[in-house]
């Protein structure tokens, strides 16, 4: 709901759960008041008190004292006497870089509008959403601001972005355009973000904010594995069930900024959008720009509060409406047993296993095309290698639909390499700067996706494939940095927009893609987890999240995902043991138990299992494909345990009728504590029967006692609980 108060003045946006203040000042100044937990109905309490400060900016305005370096500006400017972050920076055909808006008038609307070339959150029904629009403008320097504003009918979200329109007779140049920017109340704040690397995503990192600006980011041109587009400010005491959490996600594939400052009055403005120092936008009379959408949430139930109101809204909002509910198809990836060495024999003979076991979709990972058994050639032309699988992959796919599965298979369409056709024929095609020599990046070169004839060829490549009726799912992968940020079609004075134009071309060819073959599902991945971000979430309704595939460090990075992605949108693989990262060996159950709330696939050859193993894999897949829809559509939750030897998770199905708990020991540890390990999101009025044991509890009781897990003496053990509503509660 979305009303206005004090002759208009004061706007507040709210549903059940949140509520999201501002202010009009003096009919100019747009100010923030609050974001929170719902309030019935605003009246204006805690309206801000200003001091005189010496030494500082000052302005006349109808409150006293206020000095605009000390204002909670709703979207902060540069050069007006706000000397904290900006969210918006303009530069004047005359090289003046002030800009002062004022607002001007605000209105709403039903549903959500989309983004022009942009992934973004969508409402299916209009009452669903409602949405504020403001208009603020400075006329001088010719540029108009849209705000807008999405609230759901229910849950801590509010969706952000904004529209830049020139309203002048010259051109601007954006430098700096945030997708949103929020002040908070003074008081002590931990700064939570996910740091990592290849092998190593999604780390939570939580230390205390202090004075001056604390960030993160990316200008490896795409999201990246060593940042996340994610911060999210918690008050001190935070715990997974409690705590007050203001977390911001941009959905966005590409270079981003978010940041945090404290300033010199202990007040707190947090910020996320594209990354300045890359970024650069060129606004001819009449043009508009728009940014990507920043999530906002608030929870005040601790970090799965957060996790539910992301994993909500993405499920629900985001994802391609097509797979969202849909059951997700049990893969075997051919990567860890063939790597680049395949032939049409080994598909054959694995195909045929896993037909045997209940796989439903059988993946051809990297290898097809290339001329040898590395990953030195062949990238652009995508041609299958005859020698490796006569016939092509018509007849790679004619093997494995015969056997009653799905075909999928893997690309990297942004990558090529030198020895291709195309790079012979399109040298230009490729980001590079003339006169140097290109970076390689896993021995590849990026194509421009800025170009439009660049994109067209990816559709049509990929579109061949499809027509044939080859493909129903695509591995979609992206294995290096951007580098070379160049694009030989754009006029100088545009050099800087070529970051962001990239990811729109990314999105361009997606969005064709998807739009033209919605059957066909596909999978993200970059070098695991390296563009795994909401903006890819909208085309792509999985995302592998890692190539460390061992049970053991999948908890962590898993267990770090989940703060923002519902289960079902990550890929989780049983692998080989030892593990071929890591050298670890974890029992095959581990493994299973570790994978099965996720995305589960099998990333192993069949061939080196035991007919012992391969029966117990297909215990495994027949249990999951019993319990997946539930699973999938279920709440999943992180669990404080009584030490950090144990890892524990578990969803509950959206009825509270079921649940499946696993708690991993990582180390048989002779010290045995007597933590508990109590259970979240159950019905506490009704029974529950442990569906292996027998035993029947209380949903109370188990989530105020919680679970014994009896002495097993190994090393990466994982216990498993299911319990399903007793039948006579
Ligand atoms: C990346 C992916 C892997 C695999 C290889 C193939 O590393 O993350 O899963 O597909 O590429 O080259």
């Amino acid at each position: 709901m979305i009303t206005f108060h004090q002759n208009k003045q004061i706007v507040h946006i709210t549903n059940q759960t949140i509520s999201y203040v501002m202010e009009v000042v003096d009919g100019t100044y747009l100010a923030h008041r609050y974001f929170g937990k719902a309030i019935r109905a605003y009246r204006g309490a805690g309206a801000p008190i200003y001091f005189k400060r010496s030494y500082n900016t000052e302005h006349d305005l109808s409150i006293p004292h206020v000095s605009f370096d000390d204002f909670p500006f709703e979207y902060p400017v540069r050069g007006n006497g706000d000397f904290r972050i900006p969210a918006l920076a303009v530069t004047q055909e005359s090289g003046i870089t002030h800009i002062c808006p004022a607002f001007k008038r605000w209105s709403c609307q039903q549903g959500k509008p989309e983004i022009t070339g942009l992934p973004a959150v969508f409402a299916e029904k209009k009452e669903e959403a409602e949405t504020l629009e403001i208009v603020c403008e400075d006329a001088i320097a010719g540029v108009r601001i849209y705000l807008y504003y999405t609230i759901f009918d229910e849950m801590g979200i509010i969706l952000r972005h904004q529209k830049i329109e020139n309203i002048g007779t010259q051109t601007v140049k954006l430098q700096n355009v945030q997708s949103a920017s929020l002040e908070l109340p003074a008081q002590q704040y931990d700064f939570l973000s996910l740091y990592g690397s290849h092998t190593k995503e999604a780390n939570c990192e939580r230390f205390s904010v202090h004075h001056g600006v604390q960030r993160i980011e990316s200008v490896r041109g795409s999201s990246s594995p060593q940042h996340h587009p994610f911060v999210a400010l918690l008050s001190p005491k935070t715990d997974e069930t409690s705590g007050d959490v203001y977390a911001m996600h941009l959905v966005y594939s590409g270079n981003f900024l978010a940041q945090a400052e404290v300033d010199q009055f202990g007040s707190v403005r947090v910020q996320v959008g594209l990354h300045p120092d890359t970024f650069g936008w060129q606004l001819k009379p009449g043009e508009t720009f728009e940014t990507p959408e920043a999530v906002l949430n608030y929870s005040a139930e601790g970090l799965n509060g957060m996790s539910h109101n992301f994993h909500w809204l993405y499920h629900n909002h985001l994802l391609p409406r097509q797979f969202a509910r849909k059951p997700r198809p049990v893969l075997l990836n051919s990567w860890e047993a063939m790597y680049y060495d395949v032939s049409l024999d080994k598909i054959e003979h694995q195909a045929e296993l896993a037909k045997q076991i209940g796989i439903e979709l059988f993946v051809l990972d990297d290898g097809w095309f290339r001329s040898g058994n590395t990953s030195h050639t062949s990238m652009g032309d995508w041609e299958c290698n005859e020698n490796k699988i006569p016939g092509g992959i018509e007849k790679a796919a004619e093997i494995i639909h015969d056997k009653g599965m799905q075909f999928g298979l893997w690309f990297e369409p942004e990558a090529i390499t030198a020895d291709t056709k195309l790079y012979q024929q399109h040298p230009d095609w490729v980001l590079h700067i003339p006169g140097y020599e290109p970076v390689k990046g896993r021995h590849e070169y990026l194509l421009d996706l800025s170009q439009q004839e660049v994109r067209d060829y990816l559709v049509l490549m990929l579109d061949r494939y499809i027509q044939k009726g080859s493909i129903d799912y695509i591995k979609w992968d992206m294995n290096r940095p951007l580098t070379d940020v160049n694009s030989m079609a754009l006029e100088c004075s545009r050099k800087d927009e070529i970051s962001h134009r990239y990811v729109l071309g990314l999105y361009d060819v997606l969005s064709r893609i998807t739009g033209k073959h919605p059957h066909v599902l596909i999978e993200g991945c970059s070098s695991g987890g390296a563009r795994f971000d909401p903006g890819m979430l909208y085309y792509v309704a999985q995302n592998w999240t890692s190539d460390n595939t061992d049970a053991y460090e999948r908890t962590q990075i898993q267990s770090g995902y989940s703060m923002l992605y519902p289960p079902i949108s990550m890929g989780a693989h049983v692998s080989i043991t030892p593990n071929h990262q890591t050298g670890r060996v974890i029992s095959l159950d581990t493994r299973y138990q570790i994978a099965r709330l996720f995305n589960l696939g099998y990333e192993l050859d069949l061939d080196l299992c035991t007919p012992k193993e391969r029966e117990t894999i297909a215990a495994q897949i027949a249990e999951h494909k019993s319990m997946r829809k539930w699973l999938q559509d279920g709440r999943f939750y992180r669990h404080t345990v009584p030490n950090d030897n144990y890892v524990m998770w578990s969803i509950v199905s959206r009825n509270k009728e079921e649940c499946l708990v696993v708690i991993l020991q990582k180390l048989h540890n002779l010290l045995r504590s007597h933590g508990q390990f109590r259970l979240l999101g159950l019905n506490p009025q009704c029974d529950y029967r442990d569906a292996e044991r027998g035993e029947v509890y209380g949903g109370d009781e188990l989530m105020r006692l919680g679970l014994a897990i009896p002495l097993i003496k190994e090393d990466f053990h994982a216990f498993t609980f299911h319990f399903m509503k007793a039948e006579d509660t």
